[in-house]
């Protein structure tokens, strides 16, 4: 069983105290911090740009933190440089949000950073079958994009297997990471289908106990599969 990474976003921290709320889910565990950039035009909603991501950078370094950034923008080609000059670990993009999808992933990785593709939940996957080979990543979204705290659409798993299959059949090492709806109640079922990253939002940051206890019951949630 591979190694299964949790990923905690940030959307769903306490943006008044940001770096210690990130900070306690580092301590907790966290192997990297998800950061979903979102615009108002691409989703319904506006969250934040590099200038977070360039806050989180000192926690990010001083504790190896992979900083996992989720580009829900148009025009991504665009904040490519000023993601990557803030901090960011990893580069994310929508195959529905540029025409020339190979040329934005080596882009991101002319800038020395790590490429994902990630497509909405009626996005098929056919769509990445070129650009497959390219990824470092693929994050496949199981909740339309936009806001945290939604519901894991269950279509999702039958998506994620399909995905783990063409991972498979292209012998990628890509990592296969899932956002959207993530709890320890459905974590068992999504990396038994493949997926090898969790992000989770509403669940370590809004979870019903300390972000530690959180990240653990994540944690042992899928950790019933390595067995
Ligand atoms: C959707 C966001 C959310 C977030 C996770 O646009 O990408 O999926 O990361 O939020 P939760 O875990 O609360 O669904
Ligand atoms: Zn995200």
């Amino acid at each position: 069983m591979a190694e299964i990474m949790i990923a905690p976003s940030i959307l769903a921290a306490d943006f008044a105290r940001l770096e210690s709320h990130a900070q306690e889910a580092v301590a907790a565990g966290a192997d990297w911090l998800h950061v979903d950039v979102m615009d108002g035009h691409f989703v319904p909603n506006i969250s934040f740009g590099p200038v977070v991501v360039k806050a989180l950078r000192p926690l990010a370094q001083a504790t190896n933190t992979l900083l996992d950034v989720h580009l829900m923008i148009k025009n991504p080609d665009q904040y490519l440089a000023a993601f990557a000059t803030a901090g960011a670990g990893r580069l994310t993009v929508h195959v529905e949000s540029t025409q020339h999808l190979h040329r934005t992933v080596q882009a991101i990785k002319a800038l020395g950073v790590k490429a994902g593709v990630t497509l909405n939940p009626a996005t098929p996957l056919g769509t990445l079958e070129e650009i497959l080979p390219e990824v470092d990543l693929v994050l496949v979204m199981s909740v339309n994009p936009g806001f945290g705290g939604q519901t894991y659409i269950p279509a999702s798993t039958d998506k994620i297997r399909r995905l783990r299959q063409m991972l498979n059949a292209v012998n990628s090492t890509a990592w296969l990471e899932v956002d959207g709806g993530i709890e320890p109640q459905n974590a068992a079922e999504v990396v038994a289908a493949g997926a090898t990253v969790l992000v989770a939002g509403s669940a370590i940051f809004h979870g019903p106990k300390s972000v530690a206890a959180n990240m653990a019951a994540l944690r042992t949630a899928t950790a019933v599969l390595s067995t």
